[in-house]
């Protein structure tokens, strides 16, 4: 099989690292992929705004599957492009991305269906999105309603906070088109988890359950990031809260989204809330989670090209999916200044031929590059550091053993990944 992903980061990273291990995977290509990804995968540059072109170079490569990354690329139409051209591809149609793409489209879908998920509004102009916030009071949370790079959401302690959030999204515009309107919602009290699943837009197959730590500091402190470590399986989702997921959560949306003209396909990752009153959704996502990713992919002992070719070509009940007993912990190691925009850049980084020799161990590139023959810092979210083991503490041991072996300057990592499964 020969393979196309798209993207660039961490969650691309331990794709392409997990179908490597395939036997049916003959050749992968990247676009634009990573200095890390490029160990394994061959990277080019194309220009993924033309996605008519990106179709091209498949076409012309003989590529049997390509597996999407980004959301971005999902919601701008990918999928319907390579499947006019009769092309597998991994992934959301440009409509059904919108569970994604438009927090009201994914509200409104689960009010219609029970899905359960917070009480909610939703707002095209900022008089009425703020009389509803005098109305409900504190604490309570605003989102935009399109896609704002993971920042498009306030979770306001008091109503002043939630009124200046509206003016930022809705006045001042500050996410663009994405804050044209937005979601106000009930404030859910309780611990996160994140659930993805493989569908094919009938069957649906829960991956191994996982939880990210999205602030930047140490106890949960500090702004929120892209998502500072993870770890799986996360043992608060246990396996009747999993059961309930899929019958109540999962289920339901896959047969909601087929019965509203758009079958979803692909990765369906739900972030969930476990609440006093029961599991409610926070959010879905069209794609794999990231960090979530770098810690599912060890814990697969399935295939995961012949995994994700079934679903592209509505096949999944035929294929059994298979999870290893192990652990995985994940700890990012951030760039200084990171999560604000400017943190620091081109830092050169080392010790990553030393983690090579723990075994089990594996370092994801998120964001790095090559700049006079060596590997520097690019991103604000630099590398991934993974450690696989029988159990959470082993793993996350061995993670942090990783992570002490690298360096480069300004370099910053939660200590407390899985602080949560492990008090
Ligand atoms: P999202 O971008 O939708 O993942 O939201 C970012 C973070 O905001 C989530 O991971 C939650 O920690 C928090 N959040 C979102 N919605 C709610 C809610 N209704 N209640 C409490 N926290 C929320
Ligand atoms: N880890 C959070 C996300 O992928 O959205």
């Amino acid at each position: 099989m020969r393979i196309l992903v798209i993207g660039s980061g961490g969650r691309e990273h331990a794709l392409v690292w997990k179908l490597a291990q395939s036997a049916k995977v003959s050749k992968i290509y990247a676009a634009p992929g990573n200095p890390g990804i490029a160990e394994l995968a061959e990277c080019v540059q194309l220009d993924l705004t033309n996605l008519s072109a990106v179709a091209d170079f498949a076409q012309q490569q003989a590529i049997d599957l390509t597996v999407v990354g980004p959301e971005a690329t999902l919601v701008a139409g990918i999928v319907d492009v390579f499947q006019a051209r009769g092309l597998n591809i991994f992934g959301p149609s440009k409509l059904a991305a919108q569970i994604e793409g438009s927090k009201g489209f994914a509200k409104d879908l689960m009010a219609k269906y029970n899905i359960p998920t917070a009480a909610f509004g939703v707002f095209y102009d900022a008089d009425s999105a703020k009389k509803y916030i005098q109305e409900q009071g504190a604490p309570i949370v605003v989102k935009a309603d399109g896609l704002a790079a993971g920042k498009g959401v306030i979770v306001a302690m008091t109503e002043a906070e939630a009124l200046e959030a509206i003016d930022k999204i809705m006045l001042d515009s500050e996410f663009g088109q994405a804050g044209a309107s937005v979601v106000i919602e009930e404030y859910l009290a309780g611990e996160e988890a994140s659930l993805l699943a493989f569908t094919d837009g009938k069957t649906i197959v829960p991956m191994v359950a996982a939880q990210d730590h999205k602030r930047i500091f140490d106890a949960d402190q500090g702004p929120n990031t892209g998502g500072m470590g993870t770890y799986a399986p996360a043992p608060v989702l246990t396996p009747e809260l999993q059961q309930l997921c899929l019958d109540t959560v999962l289920v339901p949306t896959i047969k909601a989204m087929a019965a509203e003209g758009c079958p979803y396909v692909g990765c369906l990752y739900a972030g969930l809330m476990i609440t006093k009153q029961g599991i409610k959704v926070i959010e879905f996502n069209a794609r794999f989670g990231d960090p979530e990713t770098q810690v599912i992919m060890p814990l697969l002992a399935s295939d995961l090209a012949e995994v994700l070719l079934a679903c592209a070509q509505g096949r999944l009940q035929d294929v059994e999916v298979k999870w290893n007993n192990q652990a995985a912990v994940c700890v990012v190691m951030a760039a200084q200044g990171y999560p604000a925009a400017d943190y620091r850049k081109n830092e050169p980084i080392s010790g990553l031929e030393s983690v090579k020799q723990l075994e089990n161990a594996t370092v994801f590139h998120a964001g790095t590059g090559i700049s006079a023959e060596q590997l520097v810092t690019t991103g604000g979210r630099v590398l991934g550091v993974v450690g696989c083991a029988q159990d959470l503490r082993a793993a996350k041991d061995l993670a942090y053993q990783a992570v002490e072996k690298i360096n480069f300057t300004g370099q910053h990592y939660r200590k407390d990944i899985a602080w949560r499964a492990l008090k």
